[in-house]
């Protein structure tokens, strides 16, 4: 049995050790909002908060985020400026990608809300995004400074 925390919620789970993070959030707990991309690392898709650090939660175990505190999308408020700023300019096309992409934003402007120009292409150039939404990602996240 592994507690872990998830949105300020106890989960117990019956699971090997080495389940990824990905397939609890998803297939046990039932929050869809987090992706599945590459499975791999790369994409960014499946971006979660383990305490205040962005990961990738389809290479992360079970076992690395016992009794820690694990934020998802659904977790961010939807009046926090950088959804908010999401979705007043239309940032996603397909919208696939755009769970990780949020939660990054979101990790980077907790850390350092005025995070220059450069910073916020150089945190977000590891989330992939098959659209091309990068300059309303751009956009969406100076405007949530402001
Ligand atoms: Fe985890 Fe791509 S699905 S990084």
């Amino acid at each position: 049995m592994t507690e872990i925390y998830i949105n300020g919620n106890l989960y117990k789970v019956s699971l090997p050790e080495d389940t990824p993070l990905l397939w609890v959030i998803r297939e046990h707990i039932g929050l869809t909002g987090t992706k599945f991309g590459c499975g791999k690392g790369i994409c960014g898709a499946c971006t979660v908060l383990l305490e205040e650090e962005p990961i990738r939660s389809c290479i992360t175990p079970l076992k690395a985020v016992k009794g820690k505190r694990i934020t998802t999308i659904e977790g961010i408020p939807a009046n926090h400026p950088v959804k908010r700023a999401w979705v007043e300019l239309n940032v996603p096309q397909c919208g696939y990608c755009q769970p990780g992409q949020i939660v990054e934003a979101y990790a980077l402007l907790k850390k350092n809300p005025r995070a220059s120009r450069e910073e916020i292409v150089r945190t977000m150039s590891s989330h992939l995004c098959r659209c091309g939404t990068y300059p309303r990602i751009l956009r969406a996240i100076l405007r949530a400074q402001s």
